[in-house]
């Protein structure tokens, strides 16, 4: 397979036409999602397929709320200011017909469990959990979807600065699954006709190391 388009075209949609996205399709993209790998192929991902339009801006709202509350905390004005500016990116969801609300269970490391048994130091534990397993599962997963979006023409933006309203939004939604975590939401849609281009990358050189 060489034709790596879809990896180049994929890039943050924030703005998106109202029209609707055929459930079969949505489908298709969480099948895509579900091929991911995830670590000892637990798939501990859940996902929430929102197209209620209601629904939606409720949680814009939310968010919006949430976010102005957390920016009051700061005292200086400069930084109530820097916090407000990232909101936009919040909420960027508010027109999407679509929204996933991505959520995650623990991973269970068989390893964990035995050295835990065992009364192995913590230092030990520590490591064994710093690669986070559940959520790189997850971010393989919503890498999948979004390509998958983009090789069948549409928009997605891969969000999770919406996850500091999760439990407003958790109430909201009323999905409450035993022992899973909201991880991150991805708005899909259709593009609007005109959308900024996708921010460069730093060159290879600067975040490669050979060791030949
Ligand atoms: C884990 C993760 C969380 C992100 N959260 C947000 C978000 O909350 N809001 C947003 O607008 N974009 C979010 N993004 C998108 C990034 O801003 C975007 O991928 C990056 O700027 C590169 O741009 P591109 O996706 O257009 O290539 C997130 C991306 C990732 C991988």
């Amino acid at each position: 397979m060489s034709n790596l388009e879809f990896i180049y075209d994929r890039k943050s949609i924030r703005k998106f036409k109202d029209t609707k996205i055929p459930k079969e399709d949505i489908i298709k993209l969480l099948e895509a999602a579900t091929q991911a790998p995830s670590p000892k192929n637990q798939q501990t991902w859940h996902f929430v397929v929102i197209q209620n339009r209601e629904v939606i801006n409720k949680m814009a709202e939310i968010v919006t709320k949430t976010h102005t509350y957390l920016a009051e905390i700061a005292k200086d004005e400069k930084q109530r200011k820097l916090m407000m500016s990232t909101l936009p990116y919040y909420i960027c969801f508010k027109d999407a017909p679509v929204v996933v609300v991505v959520y995650s269970k623990a991973y269970k490391m068989i390893e964990e469990e035995i050295l835990k048994a065992n009364n192995a130091n913590k230092e030990i534990i520590d490591i064994l959990k710093s690669t986070h397993s559940e959520v790189q599962g997850i971010g393989a997963a919503v890498e999948n979807f979004l390509l998958a979006a983009t090789a069948m023409g549409y928009g997605t933006c891969y969000m999770t600065g919406p996850a500091h309203s999760k439990r407003e939004i958790e109430e909201l939604i009323d999905f409450n699954k035993e022992g899973y975590e909201l991880m991150s939401m991805i708005s899909l849609g259709v593009p609007e006709d005109e959308t900024p281009k996708a921010p460069p990358r730093k060159p290879l050189d600067e975040v490669v190391t050979f060791i030949d």
